[in-house]
Order: C-alpha cells, then sequence, then structure tokens
C-alpha cells in the first residue's frame, strides 16, 4: 500500500511516496563528514561534531516514526583513536550531552539502546552514561538503537574468533567442521540484530571504512553527497524511497 504524504504535512515533510509496508527493518548509517562540514563553515571540527549529535535525534525521530526496528550508527570507529586527543575527548564527552538532553524522549518512544564496539575501553564518564541510557531502556520496545562506538568489522571478527576457540576448545574436529555461519554469528557483537537492510553513508564517500564488514553482505549501499550535520529527516526518507525501488536478489534470480 502506497501512501502518500502532503507536502504542509510536518511529520512527513515533502515525501513523494513511501511503501509503509516495505520500510527496510534495518538500517546502518556511517555517519561521515561532521569535520567538512565545520570547516566549510570557518568553524572548528567539534562544532561539526556537536551538529552531527543533533542530526542524530532527528534522524532517530524520523525512523522511530516510519517503524523501522533497527538503527545501527557508526559513532568512532576503532581507527578513529588515530586523530588528535582534543577530539577525540570531545566526542567521548557527545554521549554524556546527547543522553543528559535526549534520553527522555528515547524512553517516551519506547526506544532501546544498545550498543556493539569495545564499550569498556571508552573513558569511565562515557561508560556510565551508556550504561545508565541501556539500564533506562532495557525493557523498551520500539525502535532499537545501536551505537557503534569504538568498533571495527575486523576487531569484532577476531573478538568473535577468539571466543568461539575457547568456547569450542574441547571439540571433535568433526564438530568444528559442521559449525554454520549461523553459529559464528552468535560470537560477534550483533548476535542480537538482523543484519542490515540498508547501508546509508553521507559526505560522498565510498567506502566501508571497516563497519559491520560481516553483516553487510547483501544489504543495499547507498552514498549520499550531504555531510552528516546536514542531513535531514527527508534525505532520509528519498533514501528509503530508492531503498524501495531497489531488487534483492540474495544470490538468486
Ligand atoms: C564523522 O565525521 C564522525 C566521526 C568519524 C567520529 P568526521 O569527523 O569523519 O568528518 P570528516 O569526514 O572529517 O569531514
Ligand atoms: C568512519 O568515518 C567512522 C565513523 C563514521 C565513526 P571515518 O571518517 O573515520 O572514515 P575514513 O577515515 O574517511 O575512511
Ligand atoms: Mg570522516
Amino acid at each position: 500500500m502506497f501512501k502518500k504524504f502532503r507536502k504542509n504535512d510536518n511529520r512527513q515533510p515533502q515525501c513523494d511516496t513511501l511503501d509503509l509496508q516495505h520500510i527496510p527493518e534495518h538500517i546502518a548509517i556511517i555517519m561521515d563528514g561532521n569535520g567538512r562540514w565545520a570547516k566549510q563553515r570557518k568553524m572548528p571540527r567539534i562544532k561539526g561534531h556537536f551538529q552531527g549529535m543533533e542530526t542524530i535525534k532527528a534522524i532517530t525521530r524520523e525512523v522511530s516514526t516510519l517503524g523501522v526496528k533497527y538503527l545501527t550508527l557508526y559513532a568512532f570507529s576503532t581507527e578513529n583513536w588515530s586523530r588528535p586527543q582534543e577530539e577525540i575527548n570531545y566526542i567521548m564527552g557527545l554521549p554524556v550531552n546527547f543522553l543528559n538532553t535526549f534520553l527522555p524522549e528515547l524512553i517516551e518512544k519506547n526506544v532501546k539502546v544498545e550498543t556493539i564496539g569495545f564499550v569498556d575501553e571508552l573513558p569511565t564518564k562515557t561508560i556510565q552514561a551508556i550504561e545508565e541510557a541501556k539500564l533506562k531502556t532495557a525493557d523498551n520496545t520500539g525502535l532499537t538503537l545501536i551505537f557503534a562506538i569504538n568498533y571495527g568489522g575486523r576487531a569484532e571478527i577476531m573478538h568473535g574468533i577468539q571466543n568461539a576457540i575457547k568456547h569450542f576448545k574441547h571439540a571433535s574436529e568433526s564438530e568444528i567442521e559442521q559449525l554454520t555461519e549461523k553459529d559464528f554469528s552468535r560470537f560477534l557483537m550483533t548476535a542480537d540484530f538482523p543484519d542490515p537492510d540498508l547501508l546509508i553513508r553521507t559526505s560522498g564517500e565510498q567506502r566501508i571504512s571497516n563497519f559491520l564488514i560481516w553483516q553487510l553482505s547483501y544489504s543495499e549501499f547507498i552514498f549520499n553527497e550531504k555531510m552528516w550535520p546536514e542531513f535531514d529527516a527527508e534525505d532520509l526518507q528519498a533514501c528509503i524511497k530508492t531503498y524501495q525501488s531497489r531488487q534483492r536478489r540474495f544470490g538468486g534470480l
């Protein structure tokens, strides 16, 4: 069923048609371009990260309204530690700010907060903010909002292999040979979530940057030219519309 949204409808601005029966269940986003957005405006890079946080709120509201079940946001990669310490410090303070200002709305919207990544390596204040958000939203049943923070796909797979080896150390050779992809997926940080249907990367870069390299095997990729701080609900709807025009074959016909 196609629903037409009116141009003056505040909730769904300027969206032509979206098939509400085929909203992707899981959207993953590489939120890129914060620094360039700020630089274009002659502002320090951290202003871009602040504004990017506001975009996260707007996009979370939108996907929650559209009935998306999972939203995974790449917030900090295992490679982002190579940035200047000042920038890292600022980024590590953002979850505190984000949750201080947005947690009540997340609770109200029935959103469940989760993370993937090596969270225990983050500064204490960052861990505390994340833990509080997880605890207070643990029983929510609407959108699951997953922050990939100190996340890297290769590190995740290595970690999964290490855990699998520990788990199966007494297994026979034939038991090990019978292990399936599904069995291995249980050792990944995404064990509780389905694979993304749609991957969006903003800022015009067309690469995966070590994000969900196992899970994106059959996802649809959309690269958007806008910088993350200027990406809005309308852009998201356009991405979903493009997704809906794609034919997914999963190797079949
Ligand atoms: C994405 O924006 C946010 C993080 C990686 C933390 P960038 O900070 O990568 O911004 P650009 O790509 O340099 O413009
Ligand atoms: C990917 O963006 C990581 C996040 C969005 C958190 P980067 O800006 O780190 O990726 P590269 O360096 O351009 O590949
Ligand atoms: Mg970048």
